[in-house]
């Protein structure tokens, strides 16, 4: 569970976003977190403290006159053990008190109370489109950021008014990610990954391809690692139906051709570069235009193959992969023998790091085992979910590019 020990006071202002509080919630504690619900008069107005104290079995604050605290200071009390505080829904009401430091209701003061260095604020706003774009909002935003606060971002789309555009408050699902993410270690910060994914599928014809069982989990779960920990990341997908995750920028991709050219456009703005796409080895010679009809006469198509290029090889071998520039790392995807034949993919491909894993034991699973091969040896990380390999994964790249430019 990514928030497990995590105590976080999760603060609701007035607005319609509430009754996603409610989910949220639940999120938190099903990851781990312990939840103190701290509710402003207005947020009562849409959703009861007896739901939000039933979701987090605590009893819900909301006014610094409560006489449940013995020394009547749950401002204090309440902010002191908390990891974070996150405020969602934060409406704009709420943002423009916090930028003039106000506390004239429970949350407000506890927020101005809070020990700045110990205790992060984050918020998720929720308003009106009109009121999101209004210059006092964005003032106020980009004021609280410059006070240290970490500001969650809005969705787009349909609003409770009936009107659609900015600054409706991010699903639950999405603010639990932020949340989880705001609290990795920042080791690849002011990086750049280029993560290529997935299979790719190569054409016979409009209607039929030759691909293989790579379900593309790994690469996603390397993206979300590196993203969490502070790059920026492009994300190179073949065809899976996987959820992008938040914050990546994606590319979907259906062809080895098109993965290559995707990647070689992509790399020279990255520092890193992890392959974990299985590409297809070989694609037809002639992709036919029209579908190949069965003429029931027995006879059957012949189809000649070409070599797709090496994408992880090209790239480790251009001038910026070769001098380190560009940090190359590629999988490997074995049936026996990993270390030998991760070995030697290394020395052919040129990278400085190679992880190996057993293909059979890894396809479509959420969980897998790596053999980290570099020009000193081999290290296992054993079995575990993809998510967590991928971070570990993650600080072991930080921790080489660290020791390369140091
Ligand atoms: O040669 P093999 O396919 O086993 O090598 C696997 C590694 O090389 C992976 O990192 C894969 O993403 C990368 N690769 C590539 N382009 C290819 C074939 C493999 O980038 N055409």
């Amino acid at each position: 569970m990514d928030l497990n020990g995590k105590h976080i006071v999760l603060g609701l202002s007035g607005g319609i976003a509430c009754y996603k509080a409610a989910e949220l919630c639940r999120a938190l504690i099903k990851e781990g977190a312990t939840v103190q619900v701290v509710m402003t008069e207005a947020a009562a107005q849409f959703i009861t403290p007896v739901t939000m104290q039933a979701l987090s079995n605590r009893p819900v604050y909301g006014s610094q006159w409560d006489p449940r605290e013995p020394n009547n200071m749950a401002h204090i009390n309440l902010s002191r053990g908390a990891d974070a505080i996150l405020i969602a829904p934060c409406s704009a009401d709420f943002m423009a008190k916090l930028l003039h430091g106000r506390a004239d209701d429970l949350l407000s003061l506890m927020c101005l109370a809070r020990p700045l260095e110990r205790v992060p604020l984050l918020i998720a706003p929720a308003m009106n489109r009109e009121m999101w774009a209004h210059p006092a909002t964005q003032r106020t935003m980009a004021q609280l950021r410059a006070d240290g606060t970490t500001l969650l971002g809005v969705g787009r789309g349909e609003q409770a008014c009936g009107e659609s555009g900015d600054g409706r408050m991010l699903e639950p699902q999405e603010l639990l990610q932020d949340v989880i993410a705001f609290f990795q270690p920042k080791s690849l910060a002011g990086q750049h990954l280029l993560v290529s994914a997935g299979p790719t599928f190569e054409a016979i014809d409009p209607v039929r391809g030759i691909t293989n069982l790579s379900s593309g989990k790994m690469g996603f779960a390397i993206a979300r690692a590196a993203q969490e920990a502070g790059a920026t990341v492009t994300l190179v997908a073949g065809p899976v139906a996987l959820a992008t995750p938040r914050g990546v920028h994606r590319i979907n991709v259906v062809s080895a051709l098109e993965m290559m050219e995707a990647c070689v456009q992509q790399a020279d703005q990255a520092t890193v570069f992890v392959a974990t796409a299985a590409v297809a080895d070989w694609r037809p010679d002639t992709a036919a235009n029209q579908k190949i009809k069965k003429d029931g006469s027995g006879q059957v198509p012949h189809l000649g193959f070409v070599e797709n290029p090496d994408i992880l090889a090209t790239l480790a071998q251009s001038p910026r992969g070769a001098s380190g520039e560009l940090f190359c790392v590629g999988f490997a995807a074995e049936s026996h023998d990993l270390l030998a034949h991760a070995t030697a993919k290394r020395a052919r491909k040129q990278v400085p790091l190679l992880v190996g894993n057993i293909g059979p034991a890894t396809f479509g699973q959420d969980d897998n085992a790596l053999l980290l091969v570099d020009a000193h040896g081999a290290t296992e990380i054993p079995r575990n979910s993809k998510l967590a390999l991928a971070r570990l994964l993650v600080a072991n790249i930080a921790k080489r590019i660290a020791q390369q430019s140091a």
